[in-house]
């Protein structure tokens, strides 16, 4: 089966197993499941019964996807994303982007926890992507391009949403949320950075790091997605003496910000 005809076998699964047609697709991040509390759940299917998605293996990402509503709106949400650190192909990296906008998702959600390489910020910092800059060393859309799928030269000049980043603003806003605005960096880790990467990472535009979200991204954008991104600010990597980061850590951050979050992606997700 070529790419096309896979996502369209694994589309038609999911429907044969759940009656919800989502208007959007969720991605969750690490330490970030608890934003399922918001979900009304209509089916639940693991990710290893769905035919041609990867199996889930690092510790904090739940591997299944959940398809339901939230407020009014009809959502499938993978609970746990696929990295690329854990040996997948990109294409098995952005593969349920594909199966969601199969499905009709219009738009595309995503979380992560991510180092802070702005100065300014602090751990437990809500940002919205902005914009981004991929550094990972293979991209999505390598290889033979279906334009079914979409243009073998996509536009990036709006990669994140500007009335989407607008209204999570307000939303923010209206809620008592402090919220940042700044450039993600996608890196394939798996380690953390190093200082001299960290500043390296700060004097090159940006803001953030993290090992996900740009693959998604750049396929979901090649597919006509909207697109909106969040991170959690989960350590710092620019400090006068260097820190150690754990993944442990890294979870409990973004855990203790996941409820700050949920309230934004539930009001952008209501009024889409
Ligand atoms: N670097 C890369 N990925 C991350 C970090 C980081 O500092 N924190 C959470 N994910």
């Amino acid at each position: 089966m070529n790419l096309f005809e896979k996502i369209a076998h694994t589309a038609s699964f999911i429907k044969a197993n759940s009656n919800t047609i989502p208007k959007a697709g969720i991605i969750l991040g690490s330490g970030l499941g608890g934003l399922t509390d918001i979900l009304k759940v209509e089916s639940e299917i693991s990710y290893d019964e769905i035919p041609n998605f990867p199996v889930s293996t690092v510790k904090g990402h739940s591997g299944k996807l959940l398809l339901g509503t939230i407020g009014d709106t009809s959502v499938v949400l993978m609970a746990g994303r696929f990295h690329y650190y854990e040996g997948y192909s990109m294409e098995a990296v952005t593969f349920p982007v594909r199966v969601m906008k199969a499905l009709g998702a219009e738009t595309l959600i995503l979380s992560n926890a991510a180092g802070g390489t702005n100065p300014g910020f602090a751990i437990g910092d809500l940002m919205i992507l902005k914009d981004h800059i991929n550094q990972f060393p293979e991209h999505p859309l390598r290889g033979t391009n279906d334009e079914r799928l979409g243009p073998r030269f996509p536009d990036m000049s709006e990669p994140y949403d500007h009335e989407l980043i607008n209204l999570a603003k307000k939303i923010a806003r209206e809620n008592n949320i402090v919220v940042r605005t700044g450039v993600y960096i996608g890196l394939q880790g798996p380690t953390f950075e190093t200082p001299a990467e960290y500043k390296w990472l700060h004097a090159i535009g940006g803001d953030a790091v993290g090992m996900s979200t740009v693959p998604e991204v750049i396929v979901a954008r090649h597919s006509g997605m909207k697109v909106f991104a969040m991170s959690v600010i989960t350590d710092l990597g620019i400090t006068d003496v260097p820190v150690k980061i754990t993944h442990e850590e890294v979870l409990e951050a973004a855990n203790a910000a996941a409820p700050k979050m949920a309230c934004i992606v539930a009001g952008l997700i209501s009024a889409l």
